[in-house]
């Protein structure tokens, strides 16, 4: 693997996972991977998991991390080409990326959508402006269109915990008030199907998801309906693309709910996290024992891990 931008840069899906669970079960004996080579972690946006599970499994290689937080600790960045630089983005990604990529072995990148401009966040500028102009490889650690890592740590624990080959996995819109991206529920939506699952994306009217990361999901907007059968409920908020970046609905009957879980095949629930309790989901089901949101966090270290090691093994 050269880089890990999205899953086009998975050669082979489950190999990759069975590689994941390999090393979950002896995190520590492929040191010598990352032995004198070093990680940057860059964060345009907060985080609690990604920037912590990502130093873990660096630290589970030998591998040194630095981590920058743009936003109050860089330079703020220009994107565009051409431009007069007059305004308070005072360093272009050329430099950036050139010196941030002469410094270390692989670069991580977090960037969400602004949600201001789709085609803008949808032409994946920052992640495309590193590929091209950062000499080292990028790790996508969630972008304007897509969360890889997560949805790679999401099928390590489906894979754990599924009972049949083909799970019937569903993802539900549910409410949440601050517009989000769509990233994480495009590439749940990609890998699940990737993974031959059977996934059925259940939300209000006028949240459609972009083409390309439905797929050949079923889309049912009735969300009880939806519930029937599933193996797995994965619950996330996200903003609507074709009212790019609004919020069209915020009515509570979405929540996920225990008497709706009832209606399932005894459903694990997932949620990537952060989750805001009783808005998204209630409290019976977030501490249910059904619930994998623990397991599921921490197979994040893993979701890394093995992407620095496939990263890692080419550089050798
Ligand atoms: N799920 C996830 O990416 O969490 P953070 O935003 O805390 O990194």
């Amino acid at each position: 693997m050269k880089s890990f931008l999205s899953i086009n840069d998975v050669e082979n899906l489950p190999e990759l996972v069975k590689d994941a669970l390999e090393i979950k079960k002896n995190p520590h004996v492929y040191k010598d991977l990352g032995l004198d080579k070093s990680m940057c972690l860059i964060f345009l946006n907060p985080s609690l998991r990604t920037r912590l599970s990502s130093q873990k499994a660096a630290f589970n290689l030998d591998l040194n991390t630095a981590v920058l937080d743009v936003g109050s600790q860089g330079w703020q960045l220009e994107f565009a080409d051409g431009v007069k630089m007059d305004s308070d983005k005072a360093e272009h990604i050329k430099e950036a990326a050139a010196v941030i990529g002469s410094y270390f072995d692989i670069v991580a990148i977090r960037a969400f959508a602004k949600l201001e401009n789709r085609e803008e966040d949808y032409s994946e500028q920052v992640m495309e402006s590193f590929k091209k102009y950062c000499p080292a490889p990028v790790i996508n650690m969630e972008s304007g269109t897509g969360h890889p890592l997560q949805a790679l740590a999401d099928l390590i624990t489906i894979e754990e915990h599924k009972t049949v080959e083909k799970p019937k996995v569903v993802l539900t819109w549910a409410p949440h008030p601050r517009a989000l991206p769509q990233a994480v529920a495009n590439s749940f939506s990609k890998w699940m199907q990737a993974a031959g699952f059977d996934l059925t994306i259940t939300h209000p009217q006028g949240y459609e998801l972009v083409g390309e990361a439905v797929g050949n999901a079923s889309v049912e907007y009735n969300q009880k309906k939806a519930f029937e059968g599933a193996d797995f409920v994965y619950a996330k908020n996200w903003s609507s693309y074709s009212q790019y970046g609004k919020i069209l609905s915020q009515n509570p009957d979405w929540m996920v709910t225990a008497n709706k879980m009832k209606l399932t095949n005894n459903a694990k629930f997932m949620h990537c996290l952060p989750l805001r309790r009783n808005v998204i989901a209630e409290d019976d089901v977030v501490d249910s024992e059904n619930s994998l949101i623990i397991p599921q966090a921490a197979n994040r270290i893993y979701s890394m891990q093995v992407v620095l090691q496939h990263i890692l093994k080419e550089l050798k």
